[in-house]
This record gives C-alpha cells, structure tokens and sequence, in this order.
C-alpha cells in the first residue's frame, strides 16, 4: 500500500530542465509531479521528497519566485537544484552573491563528502557535470556541509544529513552530467529511503482512478483526433467511466490520405469507443477560400474546429467534462512562473471551449513527454499504427499547402504525402525520424516530361529528427531514398514537376512551414 503512494513532488521556479526532473525521477521508477511555488505547506506535506527546481532568476530580484521557509521544517528531504540551491541557502542564513564569472557548460566537480547524495561516488575522481548559473552560494547556512565543488564554485554541492537537506549547483537532470542519475537515485532511494518500482502501469491506474474520481457524473467527451495524445487519452478516459465518454471525430477535410478510415477502424471498430464522426469537409474549405496569411488560417481552422465540435457536442447533452490530450510540453506554460520555458505555444487545447461550455478538464497525460505516452498507449493495448505515427498538426494538411488552400490543391499534397509515408517505411525510416512530410510551395516551376514543355508545382520534403518538436535537426537520408522520393511524386502526382529537400534546422526554421 505504501509503495503505491510513493511520491515527490518537483516545484517549477522556470528552469527549461524542470520536465527532465520530472522524467528522471519517473524513469527511477518513482511517481513525480511538477508543481507551482505557490503549492501549500500542507499539499507539500503529503509528499516523500521534495525537489526545488532551477530557474533563471536572482534570489536578491524583486519578485523573485520563493517557498514557504517552513518548507524545511516539514522532515521531508528536500534536493535544491541551481535556483533552488540558491534559495535553500538564502531562506536558511546562508550567502548567495553574484558569481565573478556565470559560469555555463561544463566543469569538473570534486565529491568531498561520498555519502547522502554523493553515496558510491569517489572523493579521487574528478565528475564531469553541467553548470548554468549566474549567482552561487558564498557561505554555507547553519548546520549545512559542503559535499563537492568545482574550479570556480566552492561549494557545488551542499548538504545538511540531519535534516536531509541537499543541494546542488549542477544540473543531476541533463545528460552532460555524468554522475546524474546516481545523484538522483542516492536522492530518491538513499535519501528520501523510497522503494521505488512505478511503472507504466502504475500510471495507467492511477490515472484511471483520478480520472473516475474527477467525472463522477455527466458525460466526457473527447476530440479524437487519431493521433497518439487523443487516442490514449481517449482509451484512459473510456476505462474510467465507460459509456459516459463520446468521443468527436472532426473531419475537415485536411486529413491525410485514410485517415479518418483508420480513426473508425481502430478506435471506433477494435477498441468499441462510441465515436462520432462528423463530415465537416465543404464547411473548412469554405472558410479557408481565399486566405493566404498562415496565422489567418489557423485561426479559421481553429474557429471553425470549436464551432463544429460545439454543435456536435450540444446534441450529446448532459456534458461535463472535456478530455485532451494535453502533453508536458504544452504545458509548460501554465505551470512556470516564467522563464524560456514560457514562450511555447500551446497546440492542443480546443481554444476557448471549456470555459464557453462551462466544462472541467481532464488531461491525464499533462506530465508526459510524448515517448512516455507511446508506453502508455503500449499497455492500454493501441496498436503500432497509432502508437508509431508521427505528430501531425491541428490544422492538418492545410498548415503545409503555402497559399490557398484549395480542392486540387489538397489532392496534390495528399497523394505526395502518402507517397512519402509509404516509401519512409518501407525503408524503415519512418519510425526512425520525429516527421516526415511534403510541402505543397505556392510557386510553379518549368520542366520537361516526355518532349513537352511543363509549368507545375513544386513539392518540398520535410523530415527531421528532435526529441519534443522544440528543437530539430533535418536528416541526412540516403540519396537513394531522396531520388525514389523525388521520382515517384514527379511520376504519379500530376501537377508536380519538382521536389526539393528542406534542409534547415530548428531554430531558426520551424519543423512546419506555416
Ligand atoms: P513547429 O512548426 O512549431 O512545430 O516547429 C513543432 C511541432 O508541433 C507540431 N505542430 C502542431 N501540432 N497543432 C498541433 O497539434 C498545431 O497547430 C501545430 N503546429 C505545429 C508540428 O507538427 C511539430 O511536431
């Protein structure tokens, strides 16, 4: 019993690293959640770790985010992590001073003290570790030792075992730091004395329990939109409260090529979702007549989407509750207090919606990366064809046609794109990559086919490799796939007598191209 209520709770002070802490200590095998500075001394209390995150501010800034000092009177352990070391040793008599130099990248640290944190680790080796940081501890808070330091930070670890209180001014989260996951399990195991063994499962039903416990009447519904996030969403929701899920399956048009046909198969036929289906082509198409501006188009998209899923949803009656598949990611916003974390959009949420229909929320993947959800969707039992398929924008097909978005021109890109699908994966690259996509350019090029003369459109490939669509890197495919890409689209989509390869990296390019 107690092993299921495991716990430690991460508080956000805006570090971009704070989801990896999160995914750390769950890949330790320890339940985790991310919360804001301002949860209660009580909410805390109800946790068997306590971890205080980085974050790009000055404990001496006005506003500086904090926590309540009785925080470190509460006996839980608590790991301060960079800003969260800094404010550890401010709110406990310590020093914290502007450092002569920030010191960003990596360092060496020398273990002083090999035990609590440092348990196993070597006073005679040096530990490669990565620092990012402006201030850094000067002097020590009461009772507290030094456990490690660096060439230029004298204390880079500190730790008071009495208390079980311990910081650091390293990130333990990123990959650069060698010693990272020991750190966190002597943490975690050593520490915090947990027993570890959270799994997937354990997740699932949890989740299952929360999400019942959250609907406990009035119907759900959930905008499936055949994708990994929506589908084990939706599959979550349905064994929390069976029948009381509808889920809404908006086609507009802009799918990809048999799409919607696969959504009815798998979701509605094999996993018995009660599914609704609405047609919703001529009305986007409509809409969209005429417009060139991208942001316009999504705006329209997404007007109409809410619309559309509003009607449908009105015709269910009796409905509480709206399920998404909101991931980590698009969180972050709401979660941080600020920082670079702050600046991503947020994709998923049927805008507006909730508060329009007056709807509680239900997002039981909001602490997910989006490989965790794949686990996830693996143990409710999805089939690889959903749990393997590559993001795909809200907006669709529509976001990748530059220009006006037209009948003709939907049948182009589709019939390009699935082309690109087909061929990614029978050369094994389509599971390899994060997307992989054509891209219908508003420009019409001169070719030659046969002996006549043509002026057609121009298909550009898109495929890149990243890990949470933050960041991304184009792949450098085998020119032999290149030229099979490029040879089938010219050959079998009419109206194409071009194919180019987009090879920019995110930043400064974006993955789509709208
Ligand atoms: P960008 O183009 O911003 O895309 O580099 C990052 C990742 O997000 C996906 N994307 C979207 N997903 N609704 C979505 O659900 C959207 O409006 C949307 N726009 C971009 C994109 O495919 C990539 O994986």
């Amino acid at each position: 019993m107690a092993r299921a209520q495991e716990k430690v709770a991460i508080v956000d002070f805006g570090s971009q690293y704070t989801q990896l802490i999160a995914r750390r200590v769950r890949e330790l095998g320890v339940f985790s959640e991310i919360h804001a500075p301002n949860l209660s001394i009580e909410e805390l209390s109800e946790y068997d770790g306590i971890i205080l995150s980085g974050g790009p501010a000055s404990v001496f800034e006005e506003g500086a985010p904090s926590i309540g000092k009785e925080v470190f009177s509460l006996g839980i352990p608590i790991l301060g992590i960079c800003y969260g070391m800094q404010l550890m040793a401010h709110l406990l008599g310590g020093k914290v001073s502007p450092a002569p130099e920030r010191e960003y990248g990596g360092a060496v640290l020398t273990v002083d003290r090999a035990q609590g944190i440092f348990s196993g680790l070597r006073t005679t080796k040096g530990y490669r570790v990565w620092m990012s940081h402006g201030d850094r501890v000067e002097e020590l808070p009461p009772g507290f030792e030094v456990f490690g330091h660096t060439a230029n930070s004298p204390y880079a670890a500190m730790g008071d075992p009495n208390r079980r209180l311990y910081a650091l001014q390293f990130h333990p989260e990123v990959a650069h730091t060698e010693i990272g996951r020991e750190v966190l399990a002597n943490f975690l195991f050593e520490v915090c004395r947990l027993q570890g063994g959270w799994n997937m499962r354990a997740f699932v039903e949890r989740a299952v329990e929360e999400i019942r416990e959250t609907a406990r009447d009035g119907k759900v519904i959930c905008a499936l939109s055949g994708g990994v996030d929506s589908s084990v969403t939706a599959i979550l929701v349905q064994r929390a409260v069976g029948e009381r899920l509808t889920c809404i399956f908006v086609d507009n048009g802009l799918l990809r090529k048999g799409e919607r046909e696969r959504v009815e198969r798998v979701l509605g036929r094999r996993f018995h979702l009660d599914l609704r289906v609405v047609d919703a082509a001529k009305l986007f198409l409509e809409r969209l007549k005429g417009v060139v501006d991208p942001e316009e188009k999504r705006r329209r998209i997404g007007n109409l989407f809410i619309e559309v899923f509003e009607k449908e949803a009105r015709r269910i009656g009796d409905v509480r509750y709206l399920a998404q598949g909101t991931l980590y990611p698009d969180v972050i916003e709401s979660t941080s207090c600020r920082g670079p974390s702050a600046t991503i959009k947020s994709h998923h949420n049927v805008g507006g919606l909730p508060e329009k229909m007056d709807l509680e929320l239900i997002e039981p993947l909001r602490e997910l990366f989006k490989d965790e959800v794949r686990e996830v969707g693996k143990e409710l039992g999805l089939p690889e064809e959903i749990l393997k398929r590559q993001p795909f924008p809200g907006p669709g097909l529509a976001v990748r046609i530059i220009g006006e978005v037209t009948e003709e021109r939907l049948r182009i890109l589709r019939e390009a794109d699935a082309i690109v699908e087909e061929e990614m994966r029978r050369e094994g690259w389509y599971e390899r990559v994060w997307q992989s996509f054509a891209v219908l350019l508003p420009a019409k090029t001169v070719g030659v086919m046969g002996d006549r003369r043509t002026y057609e459109n121009v298909i550009a490939l898109r495929v890149v490799q990243s890990l949470d669509g933050m960041t991304a890197d184009w792949v450098k495919l085998p020119y032999s796939l290149l030229e099979r890409l490029s040879q089938r689209i010219v050959n079998e989509v009419s109206g194409v007598n071009r194919v180019v390869y987009d090879i920019s990296t995110k930043p400064p390019s974006t993955i789509e191209w709208e």
